[in-house]
């Protein structure tokens, strides 16, 4: 089982999730975050999602062992000097993605692919903060990453067929099927996803419809899992607002503009899930 060591940078919803599935097929991985206490807490998420699975007999209790024990916690990013591939998980922020590639660019082997979880930003604004711009490429993540099937691949013009191809089986070795996206804001899928979820935010602050009449219409009508706003408040308010001010400050359309009742949840704190709080309630 030996398949070498991802570095995963940024310990939140997604890289918490990218470190459950790649340490679930045998990678050893390093999960690094700004502090201890953010790793700290990211690993004690984990192991009550794996306690979870473990209860309703999703996973056997030696599989979870064997998860936990592929994952080391890091706040050291020369920790990732060991690693065989990195995937960049944290806040979508373009500046900080940039700070962090060109570190990392001097931490890692040259031979290391980097690769970012980024929903819209520019992958090759990141690949030019490094000596290394054909070995930087989009490998983004869905959320709730051990449940969903698919990997968006972005390519920027710098991206070589090798470094491509290598992200395509790193994804297909953690059970994911992927496409290939051009290097645009929002890519292919959150270019077709923000609009969406903004209009039903926009139906629901101008009292056209409920919020429970809106999911219920998307999931009965459309035969989506989840409804818009459920789905808004699992992605992380906070994540969406600073995806559609990118995207609208890129394009222009007012297809792209954050009503200001997603500006207003966030400022109160009320993030979504990971806060107990969004458009619903969670305990
Ligand atoms: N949430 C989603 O549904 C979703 C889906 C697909 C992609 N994404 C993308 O994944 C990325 C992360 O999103 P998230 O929802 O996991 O965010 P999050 O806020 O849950 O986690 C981000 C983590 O990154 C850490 N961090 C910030 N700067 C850092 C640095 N310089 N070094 C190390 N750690 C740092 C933060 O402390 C935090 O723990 C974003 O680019 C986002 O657009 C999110």
């Amino acid at each position: 089982m030996d398949k070498g060591t991802v570095g995963i940078i940024g310990a939140g919803t997604m890289g918490r999730g990218i470190a459950q599935v790649a340490a679930s097929v045998g990678y050893d991985v390093i999960l690094n975050d700004t502090t201890a206490k953010l790793v700290d807490s990211s690993t004690d998420r984990l192991r009550q999602d794996l306690a979870r699975l473990v209860d309703k007999g999703k996973l056997e209790g030696a599989a979870r062992d064997a998860i936990l024990s592929h994952i080391r916690g890091s706040v050291d990013l020369r920790d990732m000097s060991a690693a065989d591939i990195v995937v960049e998980a944290i806040f979508e922020d373009l500046d900080a993605k940039k700070k962090l590639f060109a570190a990392l660019d001097e931490y890692c082997r040259p031979d290391v692919i980097l690769g970012s979880n980024s929903s819209s930003l520019s992958i090759l604004d990141m690949a030019m903060a490094t000596k290394r711009p054909e070995k930087v490429v989009g490998i983004h993540f869905f959320n709730p990453v051990p449940l969903m099937k698919g990997v968006e691949l972005v390519c920027t013009i710098t991206t070589s067929f090798q470094t491509l191809e290598y992200a395509r089986q790193f994804s297909a070795s953690l059970g994911k099927q992927t496409w290939v996206a051009k290097d645009a804001p929002g890519f292919l899928s959150t270019r077709l996803l923000i609009p969406y979820l903004l209009d039903a935010m926009r139906l629901l602050e101008s009292g056209f419809a409920t919020k429970e009449d809106i999911d219920a219409c998307c999931v009965l009508s459309f035969n989506y899992p989840m409804g818009p706003l459920t789905l808004s408040d699992l992605i992380g308010l906070d994540v969406l607002l600073n995806i559609a001010n990118g995207m609208y400050g890129s394009f222009k359309d007012p297809k792209f503009a954050a009503p200001i009742l997603l500006e207003k949840k966030v400022k109160a704190g009320q993030l979504g899930r990971k806060a107990g709080r969004g458009f619903y309630e969670y305990t």
